[in-house]
């Protein structure tokens, strides 16, 4: 019986699930099963994107031929010759004599590889750009070789904005009924193995994935439908930032994977001691034993975490077999950007750490914090000292400690007699936006400010900045002694502001799933987008100004980037920054979920696009205004949050979003 599920009218999901798969490719246990997916487009011509998996041939057949309710199968289009989707091609084609096949080259050459019975005379070809016509649908083709093979395609059907993506976006793990992203808690529940399909399947191919990301970039897509897993009709974005972290190498967050190979417990004892070490200190440490847990999983955790330690037993004057055989993964998946360190264990003559160290070194840019730690049997008398020792070097890495407090003189003493300030008098100053950042020990860090200007002009040229103390990039400014300046125009969006003003560099990567890497001569990353200028700068003097941190710093290298006028604080304000409430009051409004811009009126159109972040009706909540009292308080001119309270904000007061402080502040209802 058929068991298919419609995306539109005129596309059906015609795949299927596998649950009694033991092992995808013979190598990667799926527990949760995993689903092949195959889409029929019913247009003036019906075209079947792709086959599915030998497992899952019968329910397939059922699907294609109810999808097709009594027409005739025009086109199969494929998109990636593995057999998991192509086993049941030539049946397919036998079944549908009259089916054409659309492939581009190097399908057709697998074609006649995989199967006996000759098809070429029913082969339409298609290269890169090339546009085919189904009727109403203009299907455009991208190649995307590896990923994850050389004659993968992806296929975008400029008609309805859908993007079909071959392995990419898949996750292993059956659908279960479901078919939508939306239609499960795909970062709860499905990321850890969408993570697991990624790095294990792509991981080795990161610069292809980018390349073949780049290609779409400039798409408009309002729906994404993979091979395996999920379509996305909402909230891509946030999968997409997650593919550009994994195709980048770059960790998902700051944390350690520990994975050790004991045969005794002696080397399980201290890696336990190191892991209680290190969440004592706030790390947080994701455990595998190499014997127990299968190498698809510590992989997936490698790709994640910031920092690898291994520990393992000397095994036949080597290393032990499942530590190596891990590595060797490691290596083969394209693994780097990482810091890592090693405890190898020997009675009488160890060697795992040697062996280990010689299987990651080739890795690219690898860091070993510090020497092997080295047991002999057992953790001897004295040598936790060792294992605390690399904890706090860890812990610090992750964790660094402010320093700002031991680095800048005390404030001076606060003036005698302050008259009546008026904070407005204030917003009368002219203030640009920049975008601050800076680069220590490796990691980079970035905040917006508003505060930056030429103090001094002469050789060489004299610039200020002054930060939040409670801003983390203040801190690590002051650790670094240098930074950037990228000057922001008015072409700057508000996804720029949101990353670099609404988040902290100490609980996220701000710099993560950028396309860009560019850095200026002192190694510090700078915004090669929407801005107009850059300058490099060394810092010369600090001043502690009680809630902020004045930098006065000499330029050591600036450029102009382009002609584009800058943003000033006013402009950001003005044409920016999204009107956050459907105030005044009464009025019906539509609010966009995702960057928070709001489309007054009882009635938005089903085909509205958002103007600020491309996202359609369906991420727009309706507002309908409660009748209410008005709250009294006061709204954050920075970034718009608003703090109810009846009198006064107090002294100390800071954003909790932006950390800015109580003069940022204007008293508001809402
Ligand atoms: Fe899902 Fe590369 O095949």
């Amino acid at each position: 019986m058929h068991c298919t599920r419609k995306i539109r009218d005129n596309l059906i999901w015609v795949g299927a699930d596998d649950r009694r798969l033991a092992c995808f490719e013979g190598v990667y246990g799926v527990p949760d099963g995993v689903s092949y997916n195959s889409y029929l487009l019913l247009d003036e011509k019906t075209v079947l994107f792709d086959a599915v998996d030998k497992a899952v041939f019968e329910v397939f057949f059922e699907n294609v031929a109810y999808a097709l309710s009594g027409r005739k199968l025009d086109y199969l289009l494929i998109s990636h010759m593995e057999p998991d989707h192509a086993a049941t091609i030539e049946s397919l084609l036998l079944r549908y004599p009259e089916a054409r096949i659309i492939c581009n080259a190097k399908e057709k050459a697998m074609l006649s590889q995989f199967f006996l019975t000759d098809f070429s005379d029913r082969i339409d070809l298609v290269k890169e750009g090339d546009v085919f016509s189904s009727g109403k649908h203009k299907l455009t083709f991208f190649m995307a070789p590896m990923v994850h093979w050389p004659e993968v395609m992806m296929t975008y059907d400029k008609t309805d904005k859908t993007l079909f993506t071959a392995d990419a976006f898949g996750t292993f793990g059956a659908l279960n009924g479901r078919l939508f992203n939306d239609e499960t808690d795909f970062f709860v529940e499905n990321i850890g193995e969408a993570r697991r399909y990624y790095t294990n399947i792509v991981g080795k191919y990161g610069p292809q994935v980018q390349a073949a990301l780049k290609k779409v970039s400039a798409l408009e897509i309002t729906t994404v439908c993979p091979l395996h897993g999920f379509v996305w009709r909402s909230h891509f974005g946030d999968y997409l930032e997650k593919y550009m972290q994994w195709s980048t190498y770059t960790p998902e967050e700051q944390s350690v994977m520990l994975a050790y190979a004991s045969v005794y417990g002696h080397t399980e004892n201290a890696a336990n001691i190191l892991a209680a070490k290190l969440a004592e200190r706030g790390v947080r440490v994701r455990m595998y034993d190499t014997s127990v847990t299968p190498a698809s999983y510590i992989v997936s955790d490698a790709f994640r975490c910031s920092h690898l330690v291994f520990a393992a037993t000397t095994y036949n004057a080597g290393v032990f077999v499942t530590m190596e055989n891990l590595l060797h993964d490691l290596a083969a998946h394209n693994l780097q950007k990482r810091k890592v360190a090693i405890i190898e264990n020997g009675s009488w003559a160890p060697t795992s750490g040697k062996v280990m160290r010689e299987l990651i070194a080739p890795m690219k840019n690898i860091e070993f914090l510090g020497e092997n730690i080295t047991l002999k049997s057992a953790l001897a008398e004295g040598q936790e000292n060792a294992l605390t020792a690399l904890a706090d070097v860890i812990a610090e890495e992750i964790n660094p400690k402010p320093v700002l407090t031991e680095s800048i003189p005390a404030a001076a003493p606060a003036a005698e007699a302050i008259l009546d300030v008026d904070s407005g008098a204030f917003h009368k100053f002219t203030y640009g936006v920049q975008v601050l950042t800076t680069c220590v020990d490796g990691k980079d860090y970035g905040c917006i400010i508003n505060s930056a200007g030429q103090a001094a002009s002469g050789d060489p040229k004299k610039v200020t900045i002054s930060v939040i103390k409670k801003n983390y990039t203040a801190d690590m400014v002051a650790k670094a002694g240098k930074f950037n300046i990228s000057i922001l125009t008015e072409e700057a969006p508000f996804d720029l502001f949101k990353c670099f003003g609404f988040q902290s560099g100490r609980d996220v990567d701000k710099f993560a799933g950028k396309t860009w890497t560019e850095r200026t001569a002192n190694g510090i990353r700078y915004i090669p987008e929407y801005t107009n200028a850059v300058l490099s700068c060394e810092v010369i003097s600090m001043e502690d100004l009680d809630t902020s941190v004045l930098f006065v710093a000499n330029v050591v290298e600036a450029k102009v980037l382009s002609k584009a006028p800058s943003c000033t604080y006013a402009y950001y304000h003005a044409h920016i920054k999204p009107k956050k409430n459907p105030a005044p009051e009464q009025k019906e409004a539509w609010v966009c979920q995702v960057c928070g811009y709001v489309y007054e009126g009882s009635d938005l159109p089903n085909d509205y696009i958002c103007p600020l972040c491309k996202h359609g009706k369906e991420d727009f909540e309706h507002i309908i205004p409660a009748v209410k009292k008005k709250q009294k308080g006061y709204v954050c001119t920075i970034c718009g949050h608003f703090e109810p309270c009846e009198g006064e904000l107090p002294a100390d007061y800071t954003c909790p979003l932006c950390k800015h402080g109580r003069e940022d502040f204007e008293p508001a209802e809402q």
